[in-house]
């Protein structure tokens, strides 16, 4: 079983992210994952607290504690993000400033965001990010524009066939990184 957690950096309801983050959702369980969602909107969480720094799952703050542990127990990553400021949010920051190496180490990162013309600049400084946590960022990332989505009622609904076909391609290579680095793990 491969377990998928993602983290969803959009304060905003409706968010052109999170409507990306759950069409790639749903394609990473199409192909077998078990995933997790962790919308920063709903379940935000408090301003980091760097007394935690070296061991995140002492954190006595429930909601941290929980993160903490999802992150611990995935075997893949995937953060999204609005251009936020030409880079990624803030909430993304802090959620990733609550966690820690021991968390990422030697795991994949999928990387998503939305905002401008498909601006890549939120991924590109998530990947230093991803880095310095020793996770993995694959190389396939996706970024959207507003034309790229039909708009509903209360939402948006991804509607640009590349970028739908660009969904699939991320879901199957994430995987794929996650299955090579779990055995590598376990050596
Ligand atoms: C604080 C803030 C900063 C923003 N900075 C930029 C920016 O630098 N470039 C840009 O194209 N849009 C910028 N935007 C617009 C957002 O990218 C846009 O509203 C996008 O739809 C948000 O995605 P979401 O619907 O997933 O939240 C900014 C919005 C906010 C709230």
């Amino acid at each position: 079983m491969t377990l998928v957690l993602l983290i969803c950096g959009s304060p905003r309801q409706p968010s052109y992210t999170r409507v990306l983050m759950r069409a790639v959702e749903k394609s990473l369980q199409d192909k077998g994952a078990t995933t997790s969602f962790w919308d920063l909107r709903e379940q935000p969480l408090p301003l980091l607290d760097p007394e935690f720094h070296e061991n995140p799952a002492k954190n006595p703050n429930k909601k941290v504690h929980e993160l903490v542990l999802l992150a611990e127990k995935a075997d893949a990553f995937v953060l999204g993000s609005p251009v936020y400021h030409n880079s990624y949010s803030g909430i993304l920051k802090n959620a990733l400033d609550n966690l820690a190496i021991e968390q990422f180490e030697h795991k994949p990162c999928g990387l998503l965001s939305h905002g401008g013309h498909r601006s890549t600049q939120p991924m590109d400084h998530l990947m230093v990010v991803v880095r310095g946590l020793n996770g993995i960022a694959i190389p396939t990332r996706v970024c959207t524009k507003e034309e790229d989505y039909r708009t509903t009622d209360s939402s948006y609904e991804l509607a640009d066939a590349d970028i739908k076909k660009r969904v699939e391609r991320f879901a199957k290579e994430l995987l794929k990184y996650a299955e090579h680095l779990k055995t590598m793990r376990a050596q």
